[in-house]
């Protein structure tokens, strides 16, 4: 299932119809377990990560048993009414605070508001990280996510939120440790934000490691987390989507380089190497890849390590259609593809991430 990992999702229900769009909304995108509100009520699942209740509110007895599950209840909560009303949405929110969504369900929004929900709480547990680490993860995730949707909305990317993010990522990487940056993230529900961080981090440690410092390694930092910026024009159900794509969808997906070069094309002063980063790391050496089909020599350095940093970030990555792997299976993997990548890079990067992880 999509992006649950390892949440866990209650629906619970004294509504059908309420129920009934919520189970078609989530289904194939997350894994979930219906509970009727009474049994809820009466003996709760209080380690639930996310509870969605689907409640008619429509009468005295009805109303009661919720506020009773509200009470015993220790997760997330979403609402789902089948109607408005005024009086039931007020006695609801004496008892709780959390999002409202009525009929008919906006599969979209619906969607985002569940990934939120189960992100909190692994956002909340970043506060346990080391002070540089916690810092970095608490301010990408707020500048990620304006950045993605000023840029979606056509307005120009807050570089100085996401150039501050940077400086924060560079200094939790001067700690070493990118195994426990990419823990950090591994179960966050937000593809894109989880993607780029892990690119990021992957070559913003790399570098590090190698001795790259000033201008190049801020290059790269900032290159790494904006990299698929043209991602947020793909629209979600293709980008999102619980299986692999279709012809037709891989088509719409590969355009993300060339909405990332009419994004930043857009910046002032835009640096030119900034943007091959985005615009060029599906390239591949044999000049199969794509927007351009570059091959070898058209191909920079700060491309190669970009495309080694997000074949390695997608390969231990876990989609719906396929499970996460360690970072030894994927260096074997990429080991074989000396038609695509630098072969000297992904040795270098291979030595790193298994000695120093
Ligand atoms: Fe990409
Ligand atoms: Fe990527």
């Amino acid at each position: 299932m999509l992006q649950t990992r390892s949440a866990d999702i209650a629906v619970i229900y004294d509504s059908e119809p309420a129920c009934n769009a919520v189970v078609s909304v989530l289904s194939g995108y997350f894994a979930f377990r219906e509970i009727p509100l009474e049994k809820y009520a009466n003996g709760g699942s209080p380690d639930t990560t996310l509870n969605i209740f689907c409640a008619s509110m429509d009468d005295k007895a009805a109303i009661g048993q919720v506020k009773k599950a509200i009470k015993i209840c220790q997760g997330e909560i979403l609402f789902v009414l089948p109607t408005h009303n005024s009086d039931n949405i007020s006695q609801l929110r004496q008892h709780s605070k959390a999002d409202y969504f009525l009929l008919p369900l906006d599969a979209e929004k619906f969607r985002e508001a569940v990934k939120s929900a189960l992100n909190r709480p692994i956002e909340k547990s970043w506060s346990a990280l080391e002070p540089a680490k916690r810092k970095a993860l608490k301010s990408a995730v707020v500048s990620f996510e304006k950045c993605f949707d000023q840029v979606a909305n056509g307005e120009p990317i807050p570089m100085d939120d996401i150039v501050s993010s940077c400086q924060h990522i560079r200094e939790a990487a001067e700690l070493g440790g990118l195994d426990s940056w990419i823990n950090a993230l591994d179960d966050h529900h937000d593809y894109s934000f989880r993607h780029s961080m892990f690119v990021c981090g992957s070559l913003t440690y790399f570098a590090q490691a190698i001795g790259i410092r000033g201008a190049e390694l801020d290059q790269l930092t900032l290159g790494g987390l904006l990299h698929d910026i043209g991602k947020c024009r793909v629209p979600l159900d293709i980008l999102d989507k619980p299986g692999k794509l279709d012809r037709r969808q891989w088509e719409v997906m590969k355009q993300h380089p060339v909405h990332s070069q009419e994004i930043m094309h857009r910046e002032n002063d835009m640096d030119a190497d900034l943007m091959a980063m985005a615009v060029y790391h599906h390239e591949k050496l044999d000049g199969t890849g794509y927007p351009k089909g570059l091959s070898n020599g058209q191909i920079n350095d700060h491309v190669r390590l970009t495309a080694i940093a997000d074949v390695y970030s997608a390969l231990i990555d876990k989609r719906a259609y396929k499970g996460s792997m360690t970072s030894e299976m994927a260096l074997e993997i990429m080991v074989t593809l000396e038609d695509e990548l630098d072969m000297d890079l992904v040795h270098e990067f291979r030595s790193f991430t298994l000695d120093k992880g």
